[in-house]
């Protein structure tokens, strides 16, 4: 070897602007690696926060990647340096397309799971930047969404099985070179300053530290986790929505003194709801307690205290409307998963047969129809008439899965228990009208 074989030709390392998007890239990837490794099988609201992150990541890196790539191809890397092997050059051209493969496809095929996802949780970048799924795999039949689904889980988990391999190999051969090699140096053209030769290089040290430190990001970061509420209709105190009387000690809490002589009502009448009502409901997500509530439902209610056998209460939910504190979360309530509100927009609770259990105390013994299944549910309520206006509270809990609210891996109950607490307060008024059927 003579010593101009070994002559720097041009330019002997890469541009600024690629040295730091290569090692912002490469960092990233690092860790969007350790946090599947962690967010697996987690359903918990931990596993969400985690998958939300790495979809945040991933769709960096694959913009970051896009924006490396075209400046590459105007952009030329520096001149190889003499001497090295045909192999190697070969070897490092292939493994250098193969990573740009990788750095586009895996979050392409990423972002293609998740766009034919059932679930179609939206992606929400780093929390804050709405991110569209892929146009037109949302609307694709079932079918042809599973399929889809199915590719991009597989070609994402076998791009990352050639991704761990490229790794090794590129580390490899900076390694090689770096120690072993000093008259070709390669690791300089990407840290600036590394002297070939040379085991304890500052810049090795700093390269080993921040590919562990973002390793360990991946692996202890803790991302804020879904809100659960309380949501405002909880929130809001139910106001003191009946008028006064010397008998009722306080409107939010209908009692036994409900028993107030003053009602003139005999029959059973027709009730409009009035505002300060809600439909509450509370479960639990990994331990987590999650507070709901649904914006959208009707009543008609006729009722009568002293008419209980004609009376009759028809709920009428809008299963779209249901809000728990979390717009990811909620956005996914909807779907077939949960509510699958595509094909059952509604759920009706009715009731026809009422049972007084006390002064002001009453069961409700109806049916619910969700989901398009029917069930019946007992709603044990308080209510209190005062002239023409009624305040009624009341509480019962069901069973989700009896409806199969929550499909395949949350059929099980350890992240979601089957029971959810329901809880109703109704303001209402007469209208007047009497009965109307
Ligand atoms: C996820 C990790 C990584 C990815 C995806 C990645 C990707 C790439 C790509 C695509 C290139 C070619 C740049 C071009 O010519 O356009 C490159 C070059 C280079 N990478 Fe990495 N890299 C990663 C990690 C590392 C690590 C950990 C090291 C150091 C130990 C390293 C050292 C280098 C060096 C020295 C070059 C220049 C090679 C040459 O000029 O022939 N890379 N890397
Ligand atoms: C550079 C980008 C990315 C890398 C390196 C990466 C890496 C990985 C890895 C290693 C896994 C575990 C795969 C397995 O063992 O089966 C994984 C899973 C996953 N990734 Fe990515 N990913 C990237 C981008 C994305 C993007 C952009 C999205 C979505 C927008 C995404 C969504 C997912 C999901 C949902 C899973 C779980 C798959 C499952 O349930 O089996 N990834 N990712």
């Amino acid at each position: 070897m003579t010593a101009a074989r070994f002559e720097p030709v041009g330019r002997t390392r890469y541009a600024t602007g690629a040295i730091l998007l290569h090692w912002i890239i490469a960092l990233a990837i690092v860790a969007q690696v350790s946090l599947a490794w962690r967010f697996g099988d987690d359903h918990s609201p931990t596993g969400f926060a985690l998958t939300q992150l790495h979809k945040s990541i991933g769709i960096t890196v694959l913009l970051l990647s896009v924006v490396r790539l075209a400046w590459r191809l105007f952009n030329p890397p520096p001149p190889e340096p003499v001497g090295l092997a045909t192999a190697e050059k070969i070897a490092s051209s292939v493994v250098h397309w193969a990573f740009y493969i990788i750095m586009i496809g895996m979050p392409l095929t990423g972002w293609i799971m998740v766009s034919a996802s059932k679930t179609q949780i939206p992606t929400l970048l780093f929390g804050v930047v709405p991110w569209p799924n892929i146009p037109g795999i949302g609307d694709l039949a079932p079918a042809a969404k599973h399929a889809w689904s199915k590719f991009g889980h597989q070609s994402h988990s076998a791009l990352a099985w050639g991704f761990y391999g490229l790794f090794v190999l590129h580390v490899a051969g900076a390694l090689k070179h770096q120690f072993f090699d000093r008259e070709t140096p390669i690791l300089s053209r990407m840290a600036p300053g590394a002297v070939p030769g040379r085991w304890f290089d500052p810049r090795l040290l700093l390269i080993a530290l921040a590919v562990l430190g973002a390793f360990a990001f991946g692996k202890f970061v803790n991302p804020p986790h879904p809100a659960s509420g309380p949501p405002p209709a909880e929130a809001a105190p139910a106001q003191a929505f009946l008028p006064e009387t010397p008998a009722a000690p306080a409107a939010a809490e209908p009692t036994a003194a409900a028993a107030t002589p003053a009602p003139a009502v005999t029959g059973p009448v027709a009730w409009k709801v009035a505002p300060g009502s809600s439909l509450n409901f509370e479960t639990k997500w990994s331990g987590d307690p999650v507070k709901g509530r649904f914006d959208s439902w009707k009543a008609e209610i006729l009722f009568g205290p002293d008419a209980l056998d004609k009376s009759k209460v028809t709920v009428t939910i809008d299963m779209t409307s249901a809000k728990t504190g979390d717009e990811q979360r909620d956005a996914s309530l909807p779907s077939g998963d949960w509510f699958d509100a595509a094909t059952h927009p509604k759920a009706v609770f009715t009731a026809t047969k009422f049972e007084k259990k006390g002064e002001g105390a009453y069961v409700a013994h109806g049916t619910l129809e969700m989901r398009g299944v029917k069930k019946p549910l007992d709603l044990p309520f308080k209510l209190k008439i005062v002239g023409d206006k009624a305040q009624m509270s009341g509480e019962t809990s069901l069973d989700r899965t009896l409806f199969g609210v929550g499909q395949g891996e949350f059929t099980a109950t350890d992240q979601v228990p089957a029971k959810v607490a329901i809880r109703v307060q109704v303001n209402a008024q007469t209208t007047g009208t009497g009965d109307k059927r």
